[in-house]
C-alpha cells in the first residue's frame, strides 16, 4: 500500500467525538505493550504519528488516523495493565463497548499479541468480544524480531490453540523493529475492504 497521506484526526472516549466522516475503519486492539501503537506507525512508514513509550498503558483514548483520505486506523486503548486501577479498566471496558458494540464504519480488527508468550485470558476474552460483535478477527503476533525463524510454528500454534482461532483465522507475523509482515497485513486490510 502506497502511504499518500497520514494524519492524527483525533482521541475520543464518548461517541459524538468519533469522527463523522463515514470512512471505513480498521482496529487494532490487544494487551497494553503488545505494540499497537508501533505497529501503526509501521504500517504507515511514519515514525512518530502514534506515540509510542515505554510505560504500559500510554494510549488511554481510542485515536483516530486519516489514511490517503479514504480510510481510518483506529488505536484502541490497551487492557490488561496490572497497574491500572478497578475504576480505570471499568473505564476501559466502557470505551470499548461503546465503539465495538455500534460503529457501522468498523470494517475489521486486529487482534496483537506479543508473539513470545501465550495469550492471556484477557486476549481471548477480547476475541471472544470480537466474534461476539460479528467482526472478521486477524491477529497480528507482533515483536517476531524476538524470536528465531525456527521457532515460529511453535508460537503460532500456542497462540492458536489458546485463543481458540478457526483453522481459516490467520496469524500474521509483524515485527516493527525488522519491518517484515507489512505486506501481509495490509493484503489483509485491502481484502476486508472487498468484504
Ligand atoms: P499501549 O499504548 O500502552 O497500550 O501500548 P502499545 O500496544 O501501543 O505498545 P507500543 O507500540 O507503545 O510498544 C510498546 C513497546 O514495545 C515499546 O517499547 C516498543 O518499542 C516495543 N515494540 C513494539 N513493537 C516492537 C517490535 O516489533 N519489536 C520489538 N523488538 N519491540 C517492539
Ligand atoms: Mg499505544
Amino acid at each position: 500500500m502506497k502511504i499518500k497521506n497520514a494524519e492524527f484526526i483525533t482521541s475520543a472516549v464518548e461517541k459524538h467525538q468519533y469522527p463523522a466522516e463515514g470512512l471505513p475503519e480498521i482496529a487494532f486492539v490487544g494487551r497494553s505493550n503488545v505494540g499497537k501503537s508501533s505497529s501503526i506507525n509501521t504500517l504507515l512508514n511514519r515514525k512518530g504519528i502514534a506515540r509510542i513509550s515505554q510505560n504500559p498503558g500510554k494510549t488511554r483514548t481510542i485515536n483516530f488516523y486519516k489514511v490517503n483520505e479514504e480510510f481510518h486506523f483506529v488505536d484502541l486503548p490497551g487492557y490488561g495493565y496490572a497497574k491500572v486501577s478497578k475504576t480505570e479498566q471499568a473505564k476501559w471496558g466502557g470505551i470499548m463497548e461503546r465503539y465495538l458494540s455500534d460503529r457501522q464504519e468498523l470494517c475489521s480488527i486486529f487482534l496483537l499479541v506479543d508473539i513470545r508468550h501465550e495469550p492471556k485470558e484477557d486476549d481471548r476474552i477480547m476475541y471472544e468480544w470480537i466474534k461476539h460483535f460479528g467482526y472478521d478477527c486477524t491477529v497480528i503476533a507482533t515483536k517476531s524480531d524476538k524470536i528465531t525463524r525456527g521457532q515460529y510454528q511453535k508460537h503460532k500454534a500456542m497462540i492458536k490453540n489458546k485463543l481458540g482461532l478457526a483453522d481459516e483465522e490467520k496469524i500474521i507475523l509483524l515485527s516493527s523493529l525488522k519491518k517484515t509482515g507489512i505486506d501481509e497485513v495490509w493484503d489483509e486490510i485491502i481484502s476486508s475492504f472487498e468484504r
